[in-house]
Formats: structure tokens, C-alpha cells, sequence
């Protein structure tokens, strides 16, 4: 038996993984949000696409520059999240407030984040206005992982748990890997 919820209600496509969006404006200043409406599009070539609400600093810093990178992070960095997740960098310094420290990109201005998993370097290809956001479908120019956490089939789920938005306050991580009983990946 179902019931009918509001269609707008998010939360029936959650959780997903909840990842740190970096961006940089003219100027040069760094800002940080969280993001969950993130996914890999394409292959070939490697896109990503994110939903950036408009009246964000990050909508207005990737339209500046047409760069950002997304940082994936563990439950170690709940708190930074929900920080990045609630405050704009309209009205806070938010790279600074939080203690981030930049580690260099190579193909793009944007840095990543020290001390996450990992960061994908994004350079924007195109963009698509969606409601109230604005889709960016940006190339995956270069990843950079954590080698004690990433293996050669992805993400050492027993060492690290990938942090996942449930909705709300409420959040969950990956840290108990489950596999189908045949085949082999
Ligand atoms: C767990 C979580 C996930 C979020 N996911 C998104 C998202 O996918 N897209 C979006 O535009 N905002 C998302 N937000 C809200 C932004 O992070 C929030 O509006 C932020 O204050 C924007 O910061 P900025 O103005 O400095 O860019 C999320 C917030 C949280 C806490």
C-alpha cells in the first residue's frame, strides 16, 4: 500500500552523496558550498552535472569564471558541510571562517580542499536553466584521490564512509558495503 507525497518533496531521491562545490571569483576569492544534486552524465568525454541554486555566490562565481571543483568528503566532515550547507558567502567568508586550505589544481585556477578524499577539477561546457537553479554540465578535467582511501575499484568503503544527505539535518555515510550474491565486478 502507498501513499501520495508532494512531488517536491526531495527526499525520496535521498540520500546521496553530499560533496563540497569550491569556486572563485574575479577577484580571486575563494567560496565553499555543499551540494547533493551532483552526478557523472557522460563518459565520453567525462561530464558532471550540478544544480546550483541562482541567488547562491557559487552561481555567481562559476558564471564569472566557468570553473569549480567538487571535493568528496566523509563523515569526518559533517560539520563542515552543514556549515558550507547553511551560510552564503554572500555574507561570510566562509573559506576563512571554516580554516580551508587550498590544494592546487592543475588544469584550473580553483583549488580543492586539503584533507578531503578527493576533488575533481570542472571546467563549465554548458549551462541549463532548471526552476530556480541553473544545471552546469562541466568536463572532469582531473581527479585527484586520496591513494590510502581509493583502490582499484573505487573507494575503500571499510576505510572511509562516503557522506550522504538524507534531508534536512539528517545525514548517513557508506560504511557498510553489501555485494550482490553473483558476478564479479
Ligand atoms: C546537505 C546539503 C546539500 C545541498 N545541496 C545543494 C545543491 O545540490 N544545490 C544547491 O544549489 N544548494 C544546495 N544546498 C544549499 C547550499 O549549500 C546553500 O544554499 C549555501 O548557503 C550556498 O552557499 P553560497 O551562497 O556561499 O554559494 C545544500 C545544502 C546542504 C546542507
Amino acid at each position: 500500500m502507498y501513499v501520495s507525497i508532494d512531488p517536491t518533496n526531495y527526499r525520496v531521491l535521498h540520500p546521496r552523496p553530499v560533496y563540497l562545490i569550491v569556486s572563485m571569483d574575479k577577484e580571486g576569492k575563494l567560496n565553499v558550498m555543499a551540494a547533493s544534486w551532483v552526478s557523472p552524465v557522460s563518459d565520453e568525454p567525462p561530464l558532471i552535472a550540478v544544480s546550483i541554486w541562482r541567488e547562491s555566490k557559487t552561481y555567481e562565481n562559476i558564471v564569472e569564471t566557468g570553473e569549480f571543483t567538487v571535493n568528496i568528503v566523509s563523515d569526518k566532515h559533517i560539520d563542515l558541510v552543514w556549515e558550507a550547507g547553511t551560510t552564503s558567502g554572500k555574507k561570510v567568508d566562509k573559506w576563512s571562517k571554516l580554516g580551508l586550505e587550498p590544494y592546487s589544481s592543475s588544469e584550473i585556477r580553483v583549488p580543492g580542499i586539503k584533507g578531503v578524499l578527493g576533488f575533481v577539477e570542472c571546467r563549465v561546457r554548458e549551462s541549463i536553466g532548471v526552476g530556480e537553479s541553473e544545471l552546469f554540465i562541466a568536463e572532469a578535467l582531473k581527479v585527484h584521490v586520496n591513494r590510502e582511501m581509493y583502490e582499484k575499484y573505487g573507494w575503500n568503503l571499510r576505510k572511509t564512509g562516503i557522506l550522504l544527505h538524507a534531508g534536512g539535518r539528517v545525514f548517513t555515510t557508506t560504511k557498510w558495503p553489501i555485494f550482490p550474491r553473483r558476478g564479479r565486478s
